[in-house]
């Protein structure tokens, strides 16, 4: 039995559900992407995500998918058989590391558990025992979206300035832009990578790159080949609010209010949101006697909660009887993690009683499933959420 009442509850960590408003916004109809009209909103929109990143650098906008973005922040900055610095924290950063490769770069990748970030100390050891600076660019997933872990990208600043090694510090912050705090100017990221589907509430479709003088200097003599993805016509187009190509106009006005919505909140508090209701859910599988993913306290993921499965249970199943049941979809184990872990996104167009409904469906999922597990997780959350 299939339940297809009410509205179906997307809590996979991406694409996250869009708001009305948005919905709204993006129906409005197409217009001409060489007039004045769109020229103002693109320039208001670029603006607006330069504050999403907490940069005053500039930011790029192609209408692609998060891993065009990938592929656009390395293919400007770096040259056939320049070294990166990688790290194997989950999925996405292997994916990641398999790109670079398949680019032609030489990528050093520090193997990993998939259950803790990014060793800064690590960083800085490669660093200073690169002499030569062949080393080019250290890569690191901010928020591993196949694990809920999130690694310190303000402490691999320090790590590689303490080694006085003058890599480019690239950071995906797919999943964690406009969920957790972020911020290129501060942490001294050259280049950022994010996409449109996750903490900005919007369908999948854009890709950006916020992207630091030096980077911008790096792409200068950087030999990758590049046409759709580079840099330099997308810059010079957007000063006047046009770009090189036909951008992704409906999703721009998606873009320009969930912005906005962003901007109502105010960033300090959509990043205290997602912290509260992080926490909840974590309290939630604890109490459900699950064990979390991510290993370190200091490295839980804001935006979405990785859970163990007890063994001989199939994550994929519990899933199935979720969506079958309850009209909800968690997001799947991802890689080696596949049917050993579900994901709960909680990130985005969230609340309270979103996450108190999600953990319903998952309580009551995991009964139906037969999964061993102490029932309460719902009240430790909803007892949170109350207190705080
Ligand atoms: C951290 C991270 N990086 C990269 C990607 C790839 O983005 P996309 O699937 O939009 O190409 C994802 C997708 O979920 C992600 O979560």
């Amino acid at each position: 039995m299939r339940a297809n009442t009410g509205r179906h509850f997307l809590q996979i960590p991406g694409p996250t559900n869009v708001p009305d408003r948005v919905l709204r916004a993006m129906s409005a109809p197409t217009i001409d992407h060489r007039s004045a009209e769109f020229a103002a909103m693109a320039r208001e929109i670029v603006a607006g995500l330069r504050q999403v990143f907490q940069t005053s650098g500039a930011v790029t906008i192609f209408p692609s998918s998060g891993t065009g973005a990938w592929e656009a922040a390395l293919v400007n900055t770096l040259s056939p058989g320049d070294a990166v610095l990688m790290f194997e924290t989950g999925h996405f950063a292997t994916q990641w590391r398999n790109m670079a490769e398949r680019l032609g770069l030489c990528v050093d990748f520090v193997a990993g558990d998939w259950r803790h970030g990014v060793d800064a100390t690590v960083v800085e050891a490669k660093l200073a025992a690169d002499r030569s600076h062949s080393i080019k660019a250290v890569a690191v997933v901010h928020n591993e979206t196949s694990t809920g872990v999130a690694s310190r990208v303000a402490e691999v600043r320090r790590r590689i300035d303490a080694a006085r090694h003058p890599a480019l510090l690239i950071v995906d912050t797919i999943s964690s832009l406009g969920s957790i705090d972020y911020r290129q100017d501060e942490w001294g990221v050259d280049v950022s990578v994010g996409c449109s589907q996750k903490g900005l509430m919007l369908p999948p479709g854009l890709g950006f790159n916020a992207v630091s003088d030096k980077a911008l200097a790096a792409s200068k003599s950087a030999t990758l080949p590049r046409s759709y993805w580079d840099w330099a016509p997308m810059l010079a187009e957007n000063k006047a609010g046009f770009f090189p190509y036909t951008p992704a106009t409906n999703l721009l006005y998606g873009l320009r209010e969930s912005l906005a919505m962003l901007f109502d909140e105010g960033l300090p508090n959509v990043f205290a949101r997602h912290r509260r209701l992080g926490e909840a859910a974590r309290r939630a599988v604890r109490a459900w006697a699950l064990e979390l993913v991510c290993c370190d306290p200091q490295e839980f993921s804001d935006s979405l909660t990785a859970v163990m499965m007890p063994a001989g249970h199939d994550a994929d199943a519990l899933r199935q009887t979720i969506v079958g049941r309850f009209n909800m979809s968690l997001g799947t184990g991802l890689g080696r993690l596949k049917g050993r872990v579900f994901r709960i996104g909680h990130l985005g167009d969230f609340n309270d009683l979103m996450l108190a409904a999600t953990l319903s469906g998952i309580e009551m999922g995991l009964g139906a499933s037969h999964v061993p597990f102490t029932p309460g997780g719902v009240g430790a959350a909803l007892e949170y959420l109350a207190s705080n």
